[in-house]
């Protein structure tokens, strides 16, 4: 099958504005735009940037878009998505560019994952054995790649980089729910600081982005759930999310209704 690539090129480095580079290609109609790219490194030009690792939809390396898809491109089919013989690619959203369709995720993605300290807190709690029932909830969220497409398909990260988005707080839930860990209360009070799970709008687009089914606005919910369970309606820097709630149980509960 014969497509056309047109590459967004550039190097902010070296002072190289972004152009596009065509560039003919002849794979078979079940490759990849990932193995399409390849073919033009390995046969046309080297210097061709662009990242991905494993070529099987685990790295999460590959997200860019492809004729305005938004995806790993080692999982799209290049008969899928070319458009009159072409296929335009160009770099996922909003991260820093490094070089042509190359991005730089430290302070898109993975700054805001260390911000939350995805790791046990046991406030030094003594290990203790886990049921397999326990971790089913856990389990969901494993998966997670770290691929970073909920969170370039974001409406609110499209409004505001700062929101710590859908896939570090996909994290977050993998930690409250893991029976280890003791933080619960801690990390619901974090959680309800400004720019966190509150900040969601809930447009469903996180779960429509994510490749694996781990339906990241469904777990924001679900953090939603807990933090009421748990009495942490907000963050100290954030009051006005718990008056809010309470203005609505006490219209609720004076009048039936909702004021
Ligand atoms: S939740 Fe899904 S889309 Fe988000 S980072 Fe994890 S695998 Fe990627
Ligand atoms: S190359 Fe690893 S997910 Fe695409």
């Amino acid at each position: 099958m014969e497509i056309t690539l047109k590459v967004r090129r550039q190097d902010p480095q070296s002072g190289v504005e972004p152009a596009q580079q065509t560039y003919q290609v002849d794979v078979p109609p079940n490759s990849t735009v990932f193995d399409a790219l390849a073919q033009v490194r390995e046969d046309q030009d080297g210097s061709l940037a662009f990242r991905g690792s494993c070529s099987r939809g685990f790295c999460g390396d590959c997200v860019m878009r492809a004729n305005g898809r938004l995806t790993l491109m080692c999982l799209l089919r290049v008969d899928r998505i070319v458009r009159d013989g072409a296929i335009a690619v160009e770099p996922a959203p909003y991260a820093k560019p490094v070089r042509d369709v190359q991005i730089d995720n430290q302070q898109f993605l993975w700054d805001k994952y260390r911000s939350v300290q995805p790791w046990l807190r046991t406030n030094g709690a003594a290990p203790q054995d886990v049921t397999e029932e326990a971790m089913a909830e856990v389990r969901k969220t494993m998966r997670c790649t770290m691929c970073g497409l909920c969170d370039f398909g974001c409406t609110v990260i499209d409004v505001d980089t700062s929101f710590l988005g859908p896939a570090a707080l996909t994290k977050v839930y993998r930690f409250l729910v893991d029976p280890r860990d003791t933080a619960t209360k801690e990390r619901l009070q974090e959680m309800g600081e400004p720019k966190g799970m509150w900040d969601c709008v809930h447009c469903w687009e996180a779960s429509e982005h994510c490749p694996y089914g781990i339906d990241p606005t469904h777990r924001i919910m679900d953090m939603r759930d807990l933090a009421m369970r748990e009495g942490v309606k907000s963050g100290t820097q954030n009051p006005m999310v718990g008056r809010h709630m309470d203005s609505f149980e006490n219209s609720v509960s004076e009048s039936g209704w909702l004021d």
